[in-house]
């Protein structure tokens, strides 16, 4: 079916830069630029972001409500967060930083042309509302990324196949993409830099797929975020993401920063990782005075995973309970070469060491968190907690 010509209005201040997006656009097909004085509505209007970005916002709200136009797209040398996050609310389709990246305009436009006769980019759908585990570690070093990827794997094989995605939040090493071998994906900077078009086909189209079905977002792999990574842009991706899948599970190593905060304030759930070390079991003591005196999480959804279990270890699971006032809801079991030796081939646990109990642990561990037993396993499950001096959840 042929479709009509999207009229493109630009109001862009600099000569250069609106002769740049006239030649961009024109070389495309499906286009028509409007003239100066052409005083029709446009279906999408290119609007500049100058330094009085208070005005030039009020201007589009203005253009929006007298209805200059359908769609919009902003430009601007300014991409600060604030900026970026009005343009979120704003609704904006595009946010095209200046100086321009052809590729980017035109891969914008080309979603812009293709998209906007067809249904809205949002899918209606059931709305999902998935759970946010937050796995944290009291201490470096602890297996927070071994756990967080792991679980993330067992949940992505429980029957039905959960919708599942993981999340890493170390913002300087993080290293999901080293324990599951992904090449470069878009990360969380990625993400900043196109709030505006924060929907879910957008994020489907940049999490990485990994071969189990799981979704993944690795950290920023650069040091020099320059704070785009705002506790408002997590806060719009997970409130997104809960719409888009069963289970979303965060590496969140160990900082405790706003952005922590933000995630902390969002989970449904947050595994605290420790050994059974006395520095451990002090910092799971203060983590739990700190969320207490912050207000959030809620207690009862605080849990806290003994990692590297030995039952011979000199600090009894049934002593790290009494000096921390928690009770251990699970204890994953210690396995170094199981463990490293999926690190090392990048793949999960279920891959490399199918049969061992390091994996069976964490995958009824998820099969816990998800409210599932398995028949006859549950007695086996009885069993092997109590042996380890757990009770049964
Ligand atoms: N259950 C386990 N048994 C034995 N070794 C383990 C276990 N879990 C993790 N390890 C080992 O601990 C080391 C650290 O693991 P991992 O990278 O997952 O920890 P982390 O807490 O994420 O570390 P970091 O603070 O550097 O992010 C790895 O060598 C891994 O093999
Ligand atoms: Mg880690």
């Amino acid at each position: 079916m042929l479709t009509r010509k999207k009229t493109v209005r630009l109001e862009i201040r600099n000569d250069r830069v609106r002769e740049h997006f006239a030649v961009v656009i024109a070389s495309m097909e499906g286009f028509l630029v409007q003239g100066v004085h052409d005083t029709m509505p446009a279906d999408l209007l290119i609007l500049e972001i100058g330094d009085d970005t208070e005005q030039d916002f009020d201007y589009l709200t203005r253009a929006r409500s007298t209805g200059r136009a359908k769609d919009f797209f902003l430009t601007s040398k300014n991409a600060s967060p604030e900026v970026l996050i009005q343009a979120l609310r704003l609704g904006v389709k595009e946010f095209i930083t200046q100086p321009i990246n052809e590729v980017e305009l035109r891969k914008a436009l080309l979603k812009y042309r293709d998209g906007s006769d067809s249904a809205p980019a949002q899918q209606k759908g059931p709305d999902r509302k998935g759970q946010i585990i937050s796995v944290l570690g009291v201490k470096g070093g602890v297996g927070t990324t071994t756990i967080a990827v792991n679980l993330a794997d067992s949940l992505v094989r429980l029957d039905g196949q959960p919708a599942v995605a993981l999340i890493d939040m170390n913002r300087l090493f993080g290293e999901i993409p080293l324990f599951l071998s992904l090449e470069h994906v878009f990360n969380w900077v990625d993400i900043s830099k196109n709030i505006a078009r924060l929907d879910a086909t957008y994020l489907t189209g940049i999490l990485y797929r990994h071969r189990s079905g799981l979704r993944v977002l690795p950290s920023p792999d650069r040091v020099d975020d320059k704070g785009t990574v705002t506790p408002q842009v997590i806060e719009a991706m997970l409130r997104l993401m809960r719409t888009m899948f069963d289970y979303v599970i965060i590496d969140g190593g160990q900082a405790m920063d706003d952005i922590s905060k933000t995630i902390l304030r969002s989970a449904d759930k947050v595994l605290l990782v420790a050994g059974l070390s006395l520095p451990c079991l002090i910092n799971v003591k203060k983590l739990v005075k700190i969320f207490r005196e912050l207000g959030y999480p809620p207690e009862p959804s605080v849990e806290v995973v003994i990692n590297r279990f030995d039952k011979r270890s000199v600090i009894t699971l049934r002593e790290a309970e009494q000096s921390t006032g928690k009770k251990a809801f699970w204890a994953v079991p210690n396995d170094f070469n199981a463990t490293m030796s999926a690190i090392n081939q990048g793949k999960p646990l279920s891959v490399v060491e199918p049969g061992a109990e390091v994996t069976d642990s964490i995958a009824q561990m998820a099969a816990a968190l998800a409210g599932r037993h398995t028949g006859g396993g549950r007695e086996k499950e009885k069993e092997r907690r109590a042996f380890l001096g757990l009770k049964l959840y």
